[in-house]
């Protein structure tokens, strides 16, 4: 099969109207979300089984031609974002976004990689259950990219990553092979443990094409507060307390700086941060349990009191029903939309042992502080979980261009802190493109060759995803 041949070929295995070659059907498909990403593509291949997924990438395997998988295209990383050489296949999962089978008693559902998190999130409340994955993305990102990149989120400190959330994959390697692993099992000690080798792989060893995922009770009980705190170390005060009383009722943890709030209230038309004035640090927490008996909302008021009593917070309001609710997740939710609309950010999406996460804050922005004066601290995140978005704003009297040729060196002085915090440079979004050059510095040697390795060994012909998560 040569490149020439290829995509009539792909059009007689996905049909002609799945197989996108023209510039303004494609132009959703070649930039990312941040728009920092732009590519171009030979076709977007729109497969619509697993068995089309894989009589494609036969083909590609056999001509040679490199594929980029995509989702929903809400990654931070730019790993689904195709080069601008024009020679890449865009391989979109989202025809595939069948839901198999729900299993209420064994707690699981069998979904296609293509289905919308949110339309999962749908599937299981109608069941009577829960699939507690939620991240800003929820209503465009897809479980296959959730699990391509082991998505983080705000449930993280309770229900894990969505590599926790995994019972089995269905995947499709480089040369068309189907490994169908969708075993509905907690247990399966029968050798190596393919299934996590492929979750947060980024699309570099093998397309996910479904899967396997846990089910929970749902909440039957749930109390949200908006707290108000002097600074970070007070936030992980009130984080020990509420681990301290509530135990694994304690499901969400978000921590958020003043600037934050500042940002979302002046770009996000009517969404109010309930006190009267911004406080220097917020924390949004949540409470939830299947029993609606365990009286959440008191636990919470309780412990809220205690913290206010000493001054650890300065102000708390508990939403009063779901919409007040609503209305503070919105704020938290606001920030990642609210940057967008700023201007550019340089990010770091970065976790750090949780017990350190107010040293690391206040030693980074003194050394952020120093090699740049002036900029904008964003750092707000999943406290609950050691995972802090720092992100930098640039000086007013700095044009974008100055402050984004200073990525290199602020990315360099973040990071090296990170790693003398032992953290690490990339907690939920992967490495993509975007941290990919900056991996080896950070990364051991050894684990470096393993991961080279493993993927010469799944893609021999570097066809998924090159230049992604690892070098060329
Ligand atoms: P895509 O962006 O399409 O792809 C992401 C990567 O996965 C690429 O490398 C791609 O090649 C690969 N890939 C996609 N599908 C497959 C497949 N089926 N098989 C193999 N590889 C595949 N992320 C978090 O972790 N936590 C957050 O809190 C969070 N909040 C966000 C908020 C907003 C507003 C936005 C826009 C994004 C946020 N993200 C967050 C990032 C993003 O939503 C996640 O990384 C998400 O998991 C990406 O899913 P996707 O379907 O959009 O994947
Ligand atoms: C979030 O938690 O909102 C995202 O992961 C981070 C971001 O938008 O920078
Ligand atoms: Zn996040």
């Amino acid at each position: 099969m040569t490149a020439a041949g290829l995509l009539p070929r792909l059009a007689t295995i996905v049909g002609s109207a799945h197989l996108l070659t023209e510039a303004d059907q494609q132009a959703p498909y070649v930039v990312d979300w941040m728009k920092k990403y732009h590519g171009r593509a030979l076709a977007v291949v729109q497969p619509g089984s697993t068995a089309e997924v894989s009589a494609v990438l036969t083909c590609c395997n056999e001509a040679g031609v490199t594929v980029v998988p995509q989702g929903g295209n809400t990654g931070m990383a730019g790993g689904a974002t195709p080069d601008d050489s024009g020679r890449q296949i865009i391989l979109s999962l989202g025809r595939l976004d069948r839901i198999r089978e729900i299993d209420p008693v064994g707690n699981t559902m069998t979904v296609e990689a293509g289905c919308i998190l949110a339309n999962v999130q749908a599937a299981a409340r109608e069941a009577g259950r829960f699939f507690p994955l939620s991240l800003g993305a929820e209503g465009s990102c897809t479980i296959g990219g959730n699990l391509a990149t082991n998505a983080g989120g705000i449930a993280v400190l309770r229900y894990g990553n969505a590599r926790e959330l995994a019972l089995g994959l269905e995947v499709v390697l480089a040369d068309g092979r189907i490994w169908d692993g969708l075993q509905a099992l907690r247990k399966d000690n029968t050798g190596y443990d393919l299934r996590d080798l492929f979750i947060g792989s980024e699309g570099t060893l093998g397309v996910i094409t479904a899967a396997v995922i846990k089910l929970y009770a749902p909440p039957a009980a749930r109390a949200t507060a908006m707290v108000a705190l002097p600074d970070g170390q007070a936030a992980l005060a009130l984080f020990a307390r509420l681990v301290g009383r509530a135990g694994d009722r304690l499901t969400a943890f978000e921590f958020m700086t003043r600037s934050c709030l500042d940002l979302v209230q002046s770009h996000l038309p009517g969404v109010a941060v309930p006190f009267a004035e911004l406080p220097p640090a917020i924390v949004l927490t949540e409470l939830s349990d299947a029993d609606a008996a365990t009286g959440v909302t008191d636990l919470l008021e309780t412990v809220l009191g205690d913290a206010l009593a000493v001054g650890e917070a300065t102000d708390a309001v508990i939403a009063q029903s779901g919409e007040q609710a609503k209305a503070l997740w919105r704020i938290r939710e606001g920030i990642s939309e609210a940057q967008v609309r700023a201007g550019k950010t340089i990010k770091h999406d970065i976790a750090l042992p949780i017990g350190r996460l107010a040293d690391f804050m206040r030693d980074c922005e003194t050394a952020v502080e120093v090699t740049v004066p002036g900029l904008r601290f964003l750092v707000f995140g999943h406290l609950g979980d050691g995972n802090l978005h720092y992100n930098l704003q640039r000086a007013p009297q700095m044009t974008e261009d100055e402050f984004l040729g200073l990525t290199g060196r602020l990315n360099t002085v973040v990071h090296d802190l990170v790693e003398r915090y032992r953290g690490s440079i990339s907690a939920e979004h992967g490495v993509g493109q975007l941290r990919r050059d900056e991996l080896p510095r950070y990364k051991p040697a050894v684990a470096m060759q393993m991961m080279i390795e493993i993927k010469r060994l799944f893609d021999s012909r570097n066809i998924l995803n090159p230049g992604k998560l690892l070098a060329n």
